[in-house]
């Protein structure tokens, strides 16, 4: 397996872009299902996630070609099953089960299991396919779903589950009648599905707020969408920049989707200033150490919360982190505290004092997020960082390495 090797202490400065988002892309990729017609889709991530989602969607008799653009034609389904050893490397396969129950009236799809950061139930999205009139039974560790044709109904999430809006919102842009998502999601992911699901002939109101009504239609047609930049990577890059005492104009990416996070490092002492094509993000004179609290869109997102962590551990005070999102978020805080960071967990929240230096260490990475966590770290880390099970890092982010080496970071990966 890879690691990642950095040589902390560098300044970061320059320009990065950012790329798709891996959170938009998978949905909008499952989406093609929908219908017999090629869709187009542009500014596609290069990351492990989308390829497993290639795999999947192949598997299923999708054709796909391509890179960051692609063409794709679900004309033939020629399987509705997502199986196992697919779904345990990537939970977000579960965003197959309403494009598919919708377009063949059928899907066997392994229960994702759950992961690091959580037991990451879909119970939601299976009892709103039920709303709407499927059967679904569990086999064997898989959902098995059937419905002629999915009616309408008034669904009402009890969480504001992103993938649960997601599949649904697709579940019910065939069905028969108008569907109510209440308690949705509001993501910036969910407002570009839906932008895609109405390029293809969906009728759709309401994505981005916590009602979304879908009226279904008979079929869809081709769309040709772009997927929008990716707010974690950026907000993953502002981070970056605070921690090393730097300067980096982030490019591509859309304020409008960081603005908790934007808030947040203004307090911390950063300055953020919109340029031509996105921010212009510095360092501030030092480190505020502030709370942080992960609640759903637009509030300050969970997936950014192991990085802001990593940034106050080298904070001039105290900072309390709770996440409510998802029940076991935590497993940077063991390697960071290898680093000389001061943390402690107290049931949902992490204390974290802040200390004048973090020390390189042989770390180990456990999550997408984490990963991210520990390179940031790692960059203002005294001394040199290994950073082993990087295989987590490439599922969502686009060669890291090479955009934190354009900005001046002392990273390399090494072959194992
Ligand atoms: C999406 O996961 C993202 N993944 C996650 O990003 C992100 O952390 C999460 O939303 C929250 O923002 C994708 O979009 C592919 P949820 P998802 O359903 O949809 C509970 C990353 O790093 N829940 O919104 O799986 C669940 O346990 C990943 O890119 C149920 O109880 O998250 C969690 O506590 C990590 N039953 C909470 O809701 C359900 O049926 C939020 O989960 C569904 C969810």
């Amino acid at each position: 397996m890879d690691k990642i090797v950095v040589r902390g202490g560098k300044s970061l400065h320059g320009n990065v872009t950012i790329s798709g988002a891996k959170n938009a892309a998978l949905p909008v990729l499952t989406a093609a299902l929908l219908t017999e017609e090629t869709c187009t889709f542009s500014n596609i991530p290069d990351l492990v996630d989308i390829k497993t989602t290639y795999k999947l969607l192949r598997n299923m008799g999708v054709q796909i070609e391509g890179n960051s653009t692609i063409q794709i034609s679900a004309e033939k389904i020629t399987n509705s099953e997502a199986p196992y050893d697919l779904v345990k490397t990537m939970r977000a396969s579960i965003l197959v089960l309403g494009p598919l129950v919708a377009r063949m009236g059928k899907a066997r799809v392994s229960l994702p299991g759950g992961c690091a950061i959580g037991a990451r139930p879909v119970n939601l999205h299976i009892k709103a396919l039920q709303d709407m009139g499927a059967s679904v039974e569990l086999h064997g560790g898989y959902i098995e779903a059937k419905a002629d044709r999915l009616k309408g109904a008034d669904i009402y999430f009890d969480l504001p589950t992103v993938t649960g809006t997601e599949n649904i919102m697709m579940a019910a842009v065939l069905a028969d009648g108008t569907t109510v998502l209440n308690n949705a999601a509001r993501e910036p992911e969910i407002v570009n599905l839906a932008e895609v699901l109405r390029g293809m002939g969906a009728k759709i109101s309401g994505a981005g707020t916590d009602v979304i009504t879908i009226t279904g239609v008979t079929s869809l047609k081709a769309a040709d969408a772009s997927i929008i930049p990716d707010r974690i990577e950026a907000g993953t890059f502002m981070i970056a920049a605070g921690i090393t005492n730097g300067e980096i104009n982030i490019l591509g990416c859309n304020s409008q989707h960081l603005e908790a996070l934007i808030n947040k490092l203004r307090d911390t002492g950063m300055t953020i200033a919109p340029i031509d094509g996105g921010l212009k993000v510095s360092a501030g004179p030092k480190i505020h150490s502030v709370d942080v609290k992960t609640i759903p869109y637009p509030g300050f997102p969970t997936d950014l919360q192991a990085q802001i962590m990593a940034y106050m551990a080298i904070g001039s005070g105290l900072s309390v982190i709770t996440e409510t999102v998802f029940e076991n978020r935590f497993m940077h805080v063991s390697e960071l505290i290898r680093m000389g960071a001061d943390i402690t967990i107290q049931g949902g929240s992490a204390i974290v004092r802040g200390v004048p230096t973090l020390y390189g260490a042989q770390i180990m990475a456990t999550d997408l997020r984490a990963s991210a966590s520990l390179i940031l770290a790692a960059l203002v880390a005294e001394g040199t960082t290994e950073i082993s099970r990087i295989y987590h890092i490439d599922r969502g982010y686009e060669g890291i390495e090479k955009k934190l080496s354009a900005l001046g970071a002392d990273i390399k990966r090494v072959k194992q």
